[in-house]
């Protein structure tokens, strides 16, 4: 399971870019961002990085430092490709793609909130972009850090010991008062709720070990297979105080502005359910 980004690397790209639930992932980390007051001039660290999506959102609000973290040599390689990033923070792959749009381009009723709708950076702040392959569980001390983001990384913790050991070495790389948000997935819809409308599907629910497997698909073209664990809001709220973190809080996740694709009605059904929530740690 560790390694499942090795082979739906490129897949993840086109869900990451397109569906909505990702769209609404976005938007909500972004609000959170702008709570904390933004970037500008923090230590940053992204764990479960991918393909980089999130680390050039950080080095593109303005980072001193944006490192990325994750298990896959095939997602850091990716991230790695889309590395270059110009004037307006979007890769360079995703241009070549048109996986996103330039700043300024004309609206095409894609996402609100992808890369190129966050105003400009410089060019040079590809420079303080970095990107390491290793088990956020066992984390070298990279730090410190101001910010810790983890969209999606502690349901890939395969049992209590992992998603601990997640946590305290997140929490050895962050100052004291440092912060982590974490998108983190909703326990309990499977089988009552379809999320397919929204790029992703559960197919089944598999009771072994610490926590259920989901296994699950991206709704891609075609459709890419993977699998996480069904771990409950209270079992990462406890690996983080286990850890030493401070405060623990949660919210809901956001949605962005209806447009002529995804009206409101179709973001209202998605907010009574949604995927994900975010939780925000104090160090
Ligand atoms: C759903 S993707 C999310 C990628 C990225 N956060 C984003 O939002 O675009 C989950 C990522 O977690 C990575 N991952 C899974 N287990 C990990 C671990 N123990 N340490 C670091 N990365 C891990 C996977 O390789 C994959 O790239």
């Amino acid at each position: 399971m560790r390694f499942q980004y090795d082979t739906i690397g490129e897949r993840f790209v086109e869900s990451k870019t397109t569906a909505a639930f990702a769209a609404a992932d976005t938007h909500t980390l972004l609000g959170a961002l702008d709570a904390l007051g933004g970037v500008r001039g923090l230590d940053t660290l992204d764990l479960a990085c991918g393909y980089g999506y999130n680390t050039r959102l950080l080095a593109r609000g303005g980072a001193r430092r944006a490192v990325g973290v994750d298990i896959s040599e095939e997602m850091i390689r990716l991230a790695r490709a889309h590395g270059v990033i110009g004037g307006n923070g979007v890769g360079a792959l995703e241009l070549a793609v048109g996986a996103v749009r330039p700043a300024g381009a004309a609206a095409s009723g894609a996402d609100e909130d992808t890369e190129a709708d966050h105003g400009a950076a410089a060019p040079t702040e590809a420079a303080s972009i970095e990107y390491v392959v290793a088990d956020a569980a066992k984390l070298p001390q990279m730090g410190p850090f101001d910010l810790a983001t983890a969209v999606y990384l502690f349901n890939y913790a395969g049992d209590r010991s992992a998603l601990h050991a997640m946590f305290r070495s997140i929490r050895a790389n962050l100052r004291d008062g440092g912060r982590l948000l974490a998108i983190v997935p909703n326990a309990g819809a499977y089988p009552n709720v379809d999320w397919s409308p929204y790029g992703v599907r559960i197919v089944d629910r598999v009771q072994e070990g610490d926590a259920p497997l989901l296994k699950a698909q991206f709704l891609t073209q075609p459709p890419a297979d993977f699998e996480f664990r069904e771990w409950a809001h209270a079992d990462f709220a406890e690996a983080a105080v286990e850890a030493g973190f401070s405060t623990v809080g949660w919210q809901p996740n956001r949605t962005p502005p209806a447009d002529g694709a995804r009206d409101e009605a179709y973001w209202t059904a998605y907010r009574a359910w949604p995927i994900s929530s975010l939780m925000t740690c104090t160090a």
